[in-house]
């Protein structure tokens, strides 16, 4: 029987001596490379393991990455350091595209869910629209960020952003106002005076014009 298998591995490596139903195993081992490699894994592991998840706080890829992010911020808002949470600092950056941008990548972030990507609305309110429920002033935005409202309803994110996230996104939110969502939901609560006028010390914001109106020696 055994001469009717069909060896595909090697004809001529030694049988392992045992048969079930008739069946006869070849000894082949795999190549020692391969076990070799195999082994060093295995041993890596025990390495890497407590090394990553026990060693010194820090390590792990989690805790890496929040580092990455915190210097990545810290980076970033080097340019402006702390902001103060008034009015003036509101109205300044919501018309400084730059850190609307910014703004908006928070927003994007943990805010769409709720407001729709372009502000619409969808379990939150429209917040491109004239009417507002909880907001009579543009400081008053960064109230409800940072306090929520309607019981939670609105989460409070005081505790889950930076101050400067907070403002940026505000700034944004204020931004909002006035354009046109894809898909906007119905008008909620009153309309509100519009917000104060862009300040003289409002930075230029498009390069092009900024470049160009540098004084013509
Ligand atoms: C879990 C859903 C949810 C998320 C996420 C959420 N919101 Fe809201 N938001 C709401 C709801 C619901 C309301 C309406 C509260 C009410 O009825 O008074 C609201 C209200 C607001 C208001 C007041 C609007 C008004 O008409 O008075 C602002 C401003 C606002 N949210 C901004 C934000 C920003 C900025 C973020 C992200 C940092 C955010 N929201 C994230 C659900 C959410």
């Amino acid at each position: 029987m055994a001469d009717k298998i069909t060896n595909i591995a090697n004809d001529n490596a030694p049988l392992t001596g045992h048969a079930f139903d008739g069946i006869q195993e070849y000894d082949n081992p795999l190549p020692g490379w391969w076990k070799w490699l195999f082994i060093a894994t295995i041993v890596f592991s025990l390495l890497y393991w407590p090394y990553f998840h026990f060693g010194a706080p820090g390590r792990s890829a989690s805790e890496r990455f929040s580092v990455a992010i915190a210097e990545n911020m810290r980076l970033q808002f080097a340019e402006i350091g702390e902001l103060q949470p008034n009015e003036a600092t509101l109205v300044k950056m919501m018309y400084d595209d730059g850190w609307v941008k910014f703004g908006e990548s928070v927003y994007r972030a943990n805010c769409a869910s709720c407001h729709g990507l372009d502000g619409g609305g969808i379990v939150g309110p429209n917040l491109a629209d004239d009417h507002y429920k909880n907001v009579r002033e543009i400081t008053d935005i960064l109230n409800i960020v940072q306090n929520g409202a309607a019981a939670g309803a609105m989460p409070a994110w005081k505790s889950r952003l930076q101050l400067n996230e907070q403002i940026l996104v505000s700034s944004y939110v204020a931004s909002l106002r006035g354009s046109t969502p894809a898909k906007a939901k119905g008008a909620e609560g009153n309309v509100i005076p519009p917000w104060p006028a862009k300040p003289a010390d409002a930075p230029v914001n498009d390069e092009v014009n900024s470049s160009n109106s540098e004084p013509v020696q």
